[in-house]
């Protein structure tokens, strides 16, 4: 097998591959998703899961991760399936799971880019001034409903409607509308076009480039809402209100008692993190063989948690209480109507709104390129390793295909069913399955004494030997319980309200083709690979006699 010196690519720096990894993470999950969810699943309630997640789940998975990901670099894989195989002792069983993997951040992407550019939509909305009537005086959102006072929340939840082409399927292919299909297609090709120019050119450049963006709008955005005084109408509630709602758990017993809120919580670390969904290791089978690992994925870790809980916790959830009262946490029917209806209503509310409202969505717009970004590249990877084209061929055809899902999320837009569907298994169910195969290939099948020995290697500070444990005793058994516990109380339901709808259905079938493609190709690449192994094996046997 080829040496790790051998590939062409790497990352330029460990800051790079540092910046990348929590330029993956750091995206609309930590600031549209995770609010989201906390208020859908009770607030302070919520994070008694997350953060039992983070600490069994999260910070365990991602070393090692890190660990799979440049051991398999190492031996000339990037492709999920080339590091499980390889991590897998060359179990062609192993490779299929981590061809299996590639599902996951793939389809997330799908719908990942029209959430993205839909936070373009809003940045150059906010610089036009339709939301409010100052701005420059351009409008790109198509169709307003006349009567309707622009600024008002029916105004707010008017324009997101005929934004997403919420109305009925196949909306936003009129001609108003087209523009919104046209930013869809930009922020498509801005992102293959990064992942074109290559790791250390494209993706590594670009996170440097936009790190110091992302935290100079969030600093930005943190002081304002830490200015903000008390609102006087009758709902304002102070910004300890709105704290209060987000840390002091309430209904306890009923929410803990509730799969679905672990579900949720436990997912939402997998998305925030994006850990076990291929993503990761991917990016990390790009560092050089030598270089740490061990701290630079605790600290990207950490960077992520922070945006997510203090600066993501911080700027939305406060603030809509305080000025919304908290009937507003009550009256958010998913996490988009938080971030996109309830927000333009808080910035429409606070001093200087405007402005703030344009730094929100611009900061969302590029944080979600350096995740989405990150969707592709174990796809990329995948086509390259697997049919040996090369990387111009393996990005266009990587992404006609995401085009084929894009356009499937953009046409069944009635009711968000296309996205739904697609979020709800690449988003929450296959993470898990996958968190619970890698597992148990770290702990089982690749072992613990190589974990370690990755780890340390190059390692500035090394990790606490019990890690590894950690995974094998506390992550497998929790992963397992959750998932079991939630297929039995809620896989049912979930079931059921697929008989509904028949765009969910068209959907799912859309999915599963994609996954029965996964698992043919993946095949066929790993026994190829043992075929050319015995071969290698018998043709140097021959040379030594
Ligand atoms: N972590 C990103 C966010 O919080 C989303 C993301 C990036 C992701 N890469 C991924 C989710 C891979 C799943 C798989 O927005």
């Amino acid at each position: 097998m080829k040496d790790g010196s051998q590939t062409n690519e790497h990352w330029g720096s460990r800051l790079g591959v540092v910046l990348a990894v929590s330029g993956s993470a750091v995206g609309l999950g930590n600031f549209i998703r995770f609010p989201g969810q906390a208020t859908l699943h009770g607030g302070g309630a919520f994070m008694i899961p997350y953060l039992i997640s983070l600490l069994i789940v999260a910070i365990p998975l991602a070393s090692a991760e890190w660990a799979l990901g440049r051991h398999g670099g190492r031996r000339g894989r990037h492709s999920p399936i080339g590091i499980y195989y390889e991590a897998g002792g060359r179990k062609p069983i192993c490779g299929i799971c981590g061809g299996l993997m590639i599902f996951t951040a793939y389809v997330i992407d799908m719908y990942y880019l029209v959430v993205e550019s839909w936070c373009l939509v809003y940045a150059l909305q906010y610089l036009g001034g339709l939301l409010k009537p100052i701005g420059l005086g351009f409008s790109i959102i198509p169709t307003i409903e006349p009567g309707l006072k622009l600024g008002s929340a029916e105004g707010y939840a008017s324009a997101f409607d005929s934004i997403t082409g919420s109305a009925s399927d196949g909306s936003l292919f009129g001609s108003s509308t087209s523009i919104i299909v046209a930013l869809v297609a930009l922020c498509t090709f801005m992102n293959f076009w990064l992942i074109y120019r290559g790791i250390s050119k494209g993706i590594e450049r670009f996170c440097k480039m936009v790190a110091p963006l992302i935290l100079l709008c969030s600093f930005f955005i943190v002081i304002r809402v830490l200015t903000l005084g008390n609102p006087t109408g009758e709902q304002g509630q102070s910004f300890l209100d709105g704290l209060g709602f987000m840390w002091n758990p309430q209904n306890l017993d009923k929410t803990l008692l509730d799969m679905d809120v672990w579900l949720a919580a436990t997912s939402q670390i997998f998305f925030s993190t994006s850990i076990c969904t291929s993503a990761v290791c991917t990016y990390t089978s790009y560092v050089k063989s030598k270089q740490d690992i061990a701290l630079s994925s605790v600290t990207a870790t950490m960077a992520n948690e922070f945006c997510e809980v203090a600066l993501g916790g911080l700027m939305i959830i406060p603030p809509a209480i305080m000025f919304l009262g908290a009937a507003a946490a009550d009256n958010i029917g998913s996490s988009f109507s938080l971030g996109f209806v309830v927000l333009p209503n808080v910035f429409g509310e606070m001093p200087m709104g405007q402005f703030f409202g344009f730094l929100f969505f611009t900061l969302l717009f590029f944080s979600a390129i350096t995740s989405s970004i990150s969707q592709l590249q174990p796809a990329v990877a995948f086509l390259k390793e697997t049919f040996r084209w090369s990387r111009q061929t393996s990005v266009l055809v990587a992404a006609v295909l995401v085009c084929a899902g894009t356009s499937f999320v953009c046409w069944f837009t009635a009711q968000f069913a296309a996205l739904d569907t697609f979020d709800f298994w690449s988003a929450n169910f296959t993470p898990f399955l996958c968190a619970i195969v890698q597992t148990f290939i770290i702990s089982h099948i690749w072992g613990l004494e190589n974990l370690k020995s990755e780890l340390d290697r190059g390692a500035i500070v090394k990790l606490p030997s019990g890690l590894g444990k950690l995974i094998k005793y506390a992550s497998l058994p929790y992963l397992v319980l959750i998932f079991g516990a939630w297929l039995f109380q809620n896989f049912g339901e979930r079931v059921e309200s697929l008989k509904t709808s028949r765009s969910a259905q068209i959907s799912t079938l859309f999915l599963a083709t994609i996954v029965v493609v996964l698992f043919v190709v993946s095949l066929a690449t790993t026994l190829r690979w043992k075929k050319e192994e015995k071969e290698q094996i018998s043709s140097n046997k021959e040379i030594q006699e």
